[in-house]
C-alpha cells in the first residue's frame, strides 16, 4: 500500500523515469497475453485476445513509442480488476483497434469483462486515488486500496494517451486505453 502510494506520487510529480522506444502494439499484446493467459484461466475466467481487425490490415500496423514495462503494468492492473470483479465462468477480453482522429492514428486497447459492472455515475471517480465504492453483492473482504486505476491513468497520460471506462452498471465493464501511434 505504502509502496503503491509513493509510486503514484512519484508518477504524479514526474519522478519516475520512462524508457521510451517504438514497439509494435500487436507484438506487445501478444506477449502480454501469453504471459498472463494461465494466471487468468486458473481463476476460472475465459481470457481472449482479439486483434483480428488490425491483423487483417497487414499494412500500417500500429507502432507506439512506449515504456513497455510500464504499459504492461498498466494493462495488468486493468486485467486484475477485471478478474477481481468477475466470477468464475466469466470472461475477460483484450482487443485492439486503430482509430484516426485529426490525421493521427490511435491504438485503442480495450479490456472488457463480464463481471458486476460499474454504476454509470461512478465511471469517472474510479480513476481518483483511493476511490473504491461499496457495491452490493461484493463481500467486504475484496482486497484493494483504490490506487490501481490512478496509477493506470498516470502511466497512460505519460504516453500522451487517455483511459476511460464504460459500463451500464449491470453486464460488465469495458476500459479503453487510447495511445497515439508514430
Ligand atoms: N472491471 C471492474 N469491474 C467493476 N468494478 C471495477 C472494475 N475496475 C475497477 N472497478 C471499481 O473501481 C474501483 C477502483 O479500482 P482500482 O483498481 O483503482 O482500485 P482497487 O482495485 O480497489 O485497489 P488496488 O488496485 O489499489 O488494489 C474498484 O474498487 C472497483 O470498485
Ligand atoms: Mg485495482
Amino acid at each position: 500500500m505504502i509502496e503503491e502510494l509513493s509510486y503514484l506520487s512519484h508518477l504524479e510529480t514526474g519522478q519516475v523515469p520512462f524508457r521510451m522506444e517504438p514497439v509494435q502494439v500487436l507484438h506487445f499484446l501478444r506477449s502480454f497475453f501469453e504471459q498472463y493467459e494461465l494466471v487468468v484461466r486458473d481463476a476460472g475466467v475465459d481470457f481472449i485476445l482479439d486483434m483480428r481487425d488490425v491483423e487483417e490490415q497487414q499494412s500500417n500496423l500500429p507502432v507506439v513509442e512506449m515504456d513497455a514495462q510500464k504499459l504492461e503494468q498498466m494493462l495488468f492492473n486493468l486485467v486484475s480488476n477485471a478478474m477481481k470483479f468477475t466470477s468464475s465462468g466469466g470472461l475477460v477480453r483484450i482487443a485492439l483497434a486503430v482509430e484516426k482522429v485529426n490525421h493521427i492514428d490511435y491504438a485503442i486497447i480495450s479490456v472488457q469483462d463480464s463481471g458486476i459492472g460499474i454504476p454509470p455515475e461512478q465511471l469517472e471517480q474510479i480513476f481518483d486515488r483511493n476511490y473504491r465504492y461499496d457495491q452490493p453483492g461484493v463481500e467486504k473482504g475484496v482486497e484493494g486500496n483504490g490506487l490501481g486505476l490512478a496509477i493506470c491513468r498516470e502511466i497512460v497520460q505519460a504516453h500522451g494517451g487517455t483511459v476511460r471506462a464504460e459500463s451500464d452498471g449491470k453486464t460488465g465493464s469495458i476500459f479503453y486505453v487510447s495511445l497515439p501511434c508514430i
